[in-house]
């Protein structure tokens, strides 16, 4: 579970490569696009401009390179070439490079065209829920301090977490132990120690936190129906903290 110098070294650059994914498909994200054109632009690039492998290909099964989850759907929704991006969806993008055998897994929210005011709020406080998780995050501190940050942040908005996915450990294996829970109790759970490489990922919702998955095996939705929100990044603990292997150029940690 503890990474060395070399493996970080390797984590930083696919974590940079996967972060590059969500910069280059940024500005294509436009009413009219499909969410099956935009896995594919994302496919070209990883496998032609990066020389790497988008791990979500053959992932216990699953063919696509990115997770396009719009709207009610939480995570995990399939790329599709009749699915238009329309004016006031909120779209998830999650996308995780394969480079030299190590991983980087990372996803942003956009606002497609004009936007209503309560999915703005809801995609700004989610990725907030991200920030305060990730703040936490210093040897000695516990995963259960992330839960708490992320799960009191969303409460006090009047937002539901999801409890049904979470984080995950990542390294040469896509989703290994810990399990990073998007709530809890500050002082619980796995105390963090330096190179331990994991993602954050909360999922929030407008309504209840409860789930539901559909037919095709891969999608899931909110139960009642209201959009969910998402955000994650691929992070190692450092001796002083924490740094995000898949920060995008506009960010500042
Ligand atoms: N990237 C997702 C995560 O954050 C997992 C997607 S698995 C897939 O862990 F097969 F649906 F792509
Ligand atoms: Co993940
Ligand atoms: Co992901």
């Amino acid at each position: 579970m503890i990474k060395t110098t070399e493996q970080i070294e390797k984590m930083r650059l696919a974590g940079k490569l996967a972060s590059e994914v969500l910069e280059m498909v940024t500005p294509l994200v436009k009413p009219g696009i499909s969410t099956g054109e935009l896995d594919k632009i994302c496919h070209d690039f990883i496998v032609n401009e990066q020389d790497a492998i988008p791990a979500n290909v053959g992932y216990k099964g699953y063919e696509k390179t990115i997770c396009s989850s719009l709207n009610q759907v939480v995570c995990h929704g399939i790329p599709d070439f009749q699915r238009k991006l329309k004016d006031g969806d909120i779209l998830n993008i999650d996308v995780t490079v394969k480079k030299d055998g190590w991983h980087g897994d990372t996803s942003k929210m956009f606002l497609v065209g004009k936007s209503q005011p309560h999915n703005e709020r809801l995609v700004n406080i989610t990725q907030e829920c991200l920030y305060k998780g990730i703040e936490q995050v210093k040897p000695g501190a516990y995963l259960g301090d992330i839960g708490n940050a992320i799960q009191v942040h969303a409460e006090n908005n009047h937002y539901s977490v999801v409890e049904d996915y979470c984080g995950h450990g990542i390294g040469e294996i896509y989703h290994e132990d810990p399990q990073v829970l998007h709530y809890g109790q500050a002082g619980t759970g796995l105390e963090l120690r330096e190179g331990m490489c994991f993602t954050i990922e909360p999922m929030i919702n407008l309504g209840t936190k409860y789930t539901k998955a559909l037919a095709d095996g891969w999608t899931v939705e909110t139960k009642d129906g209201r959009n969910s929100a998402q955000w994650e990044h691929t992070l190692v603990v450092t001796s002083s903290g924490y740094e995000v292997l898949t920060k995008r150029s506009e960010e500042i940690f």
